[in-house]
């Protein structure tokens, strides 16, 4: 029998080891480490579910048709999802699905919304998003951006009435398609507490900077501000997987490793963690996401921004998005920039079996890995939530099908 290998980690919480997202084969061996050790257990390599490409893109779409959204709506944000899926940012992807729905259903926000221009230069606009989808907001201004930036080489839009717009990687990757850098902003509910607060009073504000290199490359930087996205303690609440230190804190204001009590409590760290690792850079680096996303755009911000999951009050998020034509100043950008991510990339790593990787190279392994596969291997939580999704929506369920993968296969 193909066996495979993990390490796991038990800490104080802990009480049973259930690393329940390694497929569906059966564990064979454990050695229960002590408490803050690590060890190794072996399982064997079962059947795994894997959702092909295309039945995901569709089974997404068809539930934003089923709850009345606009035919190149739903394609914009199933596309979005799809994309972080592929990314390999499940907490970004088809996770996200329910809650788009239920905000649809609810009025949460306007499926059908489309965007408008309020004040415009050459190079600047401020849009309202009208309570439309994120991603449809995020992907109507970034055109614009890249309008501007091809016209007078730079364009800078920020945005208002706005929800959820996904992944920020998705808006850079757009700008490089057309050879152009791209960055982009978001406001969140506030989850992160401040180096020396106990009040989560900043969001997890990601940011990102796609630049495009040669022969296809690029380096795309997309992150949160927060240690971690929210959505990956989502997921390991899902999976019933212990997070690390560092993430998030307790009501006390103390470091939480339990997933449920972290997600309810709703206090993450700031990137870095406490202050003698230099939190409070992240802390700056999510107020400079606040001041052009909120702060200029005029949306809600920082602790006035609803509640994650509070349904009761529009989101009014904001987001900002620059394009900048790398031809507006010195020419062979794209050569410099491939020189310098190879450059990276072909250092000597400090693990042999970990290559040094550039900012994006992530995502492009796990998209090769999609590919590989034949499609996505989503937990079983989410098919469960998605066929009850599909029966109470009447949409044709997602299929997928079942694969026996080789034992060195992770
Ligand atoms: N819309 C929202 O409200 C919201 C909020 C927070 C996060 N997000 C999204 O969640 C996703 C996940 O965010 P995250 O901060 O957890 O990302 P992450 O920590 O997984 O990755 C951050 C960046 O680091 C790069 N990276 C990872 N390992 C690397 C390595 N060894 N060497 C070099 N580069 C490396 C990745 O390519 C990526 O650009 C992002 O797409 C982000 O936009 C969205």
């Amino acid at each position: 029998m193909a066996l495979r290998c993990y390490r796991l980690f038990l800490t104080q919480n802990q009480s049973v080891l259930r690393p329940l997202d390694r497929g569906q084969g059966e564990l064979l061996l454990i050695t229960r480490p002590a408490v803050g050790n690590e060890t190794k257990c072996h399982y064997s390599v079962g059947p795994r579910l894997i959702t092909p490409i295309e039945e995901a893109r569709r089974f997404m779409t068809d539930c934003f048709l089923a709850v009345g959204t606009p035919k190149e709506h739903a394609e914009i944000v199933s596309e979005n999802l799809f994309e972080a899926d592929y990314r390999g940012h499940y907490s970004h992807g088809m996770n996200r699905l329910e809650m788009y729905i239920r905000d649809i259903q609810h009025n949460s926000s306007d499926a059908k919304a489309v965007p408008c221009i309020l004040k415009e230069t050459a190079a600047t606009a401020l849009v309202d998003g009208k309570n439309g989808l994120g991603a449809v907001v995020g992907e109507r201004c970034m055109a614009l951006a890249i309008k501007k930036a091809k016209e007078v080489g730079i364009g800078f839009v920020v945005a208002r009435g706005s929800n959820h717009f996904g992944i920020a990687g998705k808006y850079a990757m757009q700008a490089i398609d057309e050879g152009l850098l791209g960055m982009s902003f978001s406001n969140t509910s506030p989850f992160m507490t401040p180096t020396r607060a106990k009040t989560a009073t900043l969001g997890t504000n990601p940011l990102s900077l796609g630049a495009p290199a040669t022969k296809g490359d690029s380096f795309v930087l997309d992150m949160a501000t927060t240690a971690v996205a929210v959505g990956k303690i989502e997921l390991a609440r899902r999976k019933q997987e212990p997070i690390p230190e560092g993430w998030a804190l307790n009501d006390q204001g103390m470091p939480e490793t339990n997933p449920t009590i972290a997600y309810k409590s709703a206090k993450l760290m700031p990137l870095g963690g406490t202050e003698v690792n230099s939190g409070y850079k992240g802390y700056g680096l999510g107020m400079l996401v606040e001041i052009f996303s909120g702060i200029l755009s005029g949306s809600a911000y920082g602790p006035h921004i609803r509640k994650w999951g509070q349904a009761d009050k529009l989101a009014n998020l904001g987001h900002a998005f620059m394009a900048i034509d790398p031809s507006a100043f010195e020419p062979g950008f794209e050569d410099r920039l491939s020189d310098l991510l190879n450059y990276a990339r072909n250092l000597e790593p400090a693990d042999p079996a970990k290559p040094v990787l550039a900012h994006g190279d992530k995502e492009r392994q796990h998209m090769e890995k999609v590919k590989k596969d034949g499609g996505f291997r989503y937990v079983e939580n989410q098919h469960s939530t998605n066929d009850k999704l599909a029966k109470e929506l009447k949409v044709k369920p997602m299929e997928s099908k079942t694969v026996n993968l080789p034992a060195d296969d992770d």
